[in-house]
This record gives C-alpha cells, sequence and structure tokens, in this order.
C-alpha cells in the first residue's frame, strides 16, 4: 500500500521538479530571447544589407532603380522594339542613341507594334510615327507619340 502512495509522491515530486525545470527553461530561454533577439536583430540588418547589394549586383551599371527593359543589342540601328509589358517602343535611330516612346497609338489607343525602318505603324488603321522623333508620318492619328526617357546602362536600357 505504501508503494503507490511513495511511487505517486515520487511523481508528484517529479511533475514539480519537472515543472520548475520548465518554469526555469522558459524564463532562461526568455532571457536568451532578449539577448539572442537583439544579436539576431543585428544579423538580420546585416543580412539585409547584404540582399541589396546581391540585388544592386544585377543592376551595377546603372544605380538608378529603373526597370531593365532589355539589351541594346536587341534594339537594331535603324529600327526599334516593342516593349509590350511596358508598352514601350524604344528606337535606335543612329548607332548608341537610344529613343523611348510610348506604344499606345494616340489614334485610339491600339499598341503601335510594326517597327520598320524609321518607321513605327499601327496595326489598327495603319497610322505611321517617325521613329526617330514620334511624329506622324501618316495614317488617321494626328499627335505624335509620346517619348518616353530611357538611358543606357551598361548593355542594357532601362526606362528614366
Ligand atoms: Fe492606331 Fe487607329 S488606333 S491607327
Amino acid at each position: 500500500m505504501t508503494e503507490p502512495l511513495d511511487r505517486r509522491r515520487v511523481l508528484q515530486g517529479v511533475a514539480v521538479v519537472g515543472g520548475a525545470t520548465v518554469a526555469t527553461s522558459l524564463l532562461a530561454a526568455c532571457g536568451e530571447d532578449t539577448s539572442g533577439s537583439t544579436g539576431s536583430g543585428s544579423g538580420a540588418r546585416s543580412d539585409a544589407a547584404s540582399d541589396p547589394a546581391t540585388t544592386d549586383g544585377g543592376s551595377d551599371g546603372g544605380g538608378g532603380g529603373g526597370t531593365v527593359l532589355g539589351s541594346t543589342s536587341d534594339v537594331p540601328v535603324g529600327g526599334g522594339r516593342l516593349y509590350e509589358g511596358e508598352k514601350v517602343i524604344v528606337t535606335q535611330p543612329t548607332e548608341g542613341e537610344f529613343v523611348g516612346f510610348s506604344a499606345v497609338c494616340t489614334h485610339q489607343g491600339c499598341i503601335v507594334s510594326l517597327i520598320e525602318d524609321d518607321t513605327m505603324t499601327c496595326p489598327c488603321h495603319n497610322s505611321e510615327f517617325s521613329a526617330e522623333d514620334g511624329s506622324v508620318l501618316g495614317g488617321p492619328a494626328s499627335e505624335p507619340l509620346p517619348s518616353v526617357a530611357v538611358s543606357v546602362s551598361g548593355d542594357e536600357i532601362v526606362l528614366g
């Protein structure tokens, strides 16, 4: 009869000791958390500082942070290229000179997508625009394609 009671007491004792151990651990954990969070906070800042550096690695040449449209080699001299996602056309009238235009037709808003030689043509009603300055060369459109600022960073064409 005494043995089961002793076992219970022993087990209760273990539970109390265990609870105390747990409580001590929690307190210790809190202490560790406090000091640990300070340390990891600094680490996180270091990591955050290194992440942009990694991201910047792709755009080291620019540093402007503008959207990269593509490579300069994708735009033929005397021609141009449409960047559909940005609705921007970039032309290269003379070697090394890159000019940006809105690809939204000033007639009724279609995307000007045909670029041959020095002419940008809207497929909807065949308005034609100069690839040098966006001026109207023909068709129903009466307003030029608006300019869009682009710049060259290394071998990439960047918006802005
Ligand atoms: Fe471009 Fe009409 S929308 S010519």
